[in-house]
């Protein structure tokens, strides 16, 4: 994959979103190219390779985050222990624990603030967001999932978070994954998209509460990331 995305220069909104977009520019983007935008849901866009240029400034500060409040495996409402490592940046961050699934202002491992939500991440996600049409997008949440070979996240909707007019942006680092993208229940059938280095993922308005997850992370070694895969969602919360 080139290690340039073409985001800089070329914008394609869902002619959904800019009716005014005329045909001829719409013949320009081929949909062979595998970098250019993917529509997988009226208001869900795959960007493949849309934070690699911000790659090489995001793992230092990924590593910062992660020396200040390290991954841990949860334990589900039900008992059961994560296989995915978790933590988080930003002003609220993920939990879960016996009394459930919630956001946290503070660290329960260190009792104190999750680490700030970088600014490269922040920026990042604001303008993914705003190529899939949702515009002024303020992450105050950024889950980090560090996923190892074989490691799963079965189907779930994300909804603990307060406004579901805020779109997920999801970063994918690391090793490929398959996503798995279903219906509003869980019985709908669900598309695979294949998630690599660098893709980002933006779902929101109809498409926010669709079942969502992910298959065994297949064995690898990422030139970066060695046997992990890392993938950051980053919301508005609160
Ligand atoms: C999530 O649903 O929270 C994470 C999805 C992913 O790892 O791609
Ligand atoms: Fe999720």
């Amino acid at each position: 994959m080139p290690a340039k995305a073409p985001y800089h220069t070329v914008h394609a909104p869902c002619p959904r979103h800019n009716p005014s977009m005329m045909q001829t520019e719409l013949d320009l983007f081929n949909p062979q190219d595998p970098l250019q935008p993917q529509w997988v849901g009226n208001q869900a866009v795959l960007l493949p390779g849309f934070a690699l240029p911000q790659v090489q400034a995001l793992l230092p500060v990924l590593r910062e985050v992660v020396a200040q409040a390290p991954f841990r495996h949860m334990v589900t409402p039900g008992g059961l222990k994560m296989a995915v490592g978790l933590t988080n940046c930003g002003a609220l961050g993920w939990v879960s624990d016996r009394q459930g699934y919630r956001y946290s202002p503070v660290d329960p491992l260190s009792n104190q603030s999750w680490p700030v939500l970088p600014e490269v991440l922040l920026e990042l996600a604001n303008r993914a967001a705003a190529l899939a049409g949702f515009n002024n997008f303020q992450a105050d949440a950024c889950l980090i999932n560090c996923y190892r070979p074989g490691n799963r996240l079965s189907l779930h909707q994300d909804r603990d978070e307060r406004d579901f007019t805020q779109p997920i942006v999801s970063v994918s680092l690391g090793l490929p994954a398959v996503f798995l993208f279903g219906g509003h229940t869980r019985k709908e059938p669900t598309q695979r998209i294949g998630l690599r280095h660098g893709d980002v993922l933006v779902w929101g308005g109809e498409d926010r509460l669709r079942y969502h997850g992910v298959l065994p992370l297949k064995p690898g070694a990422h030139p970066l990331l060695g046997n992990l895969r890392i993938n950051l969602t980053l919301r508005k919360a609160g």
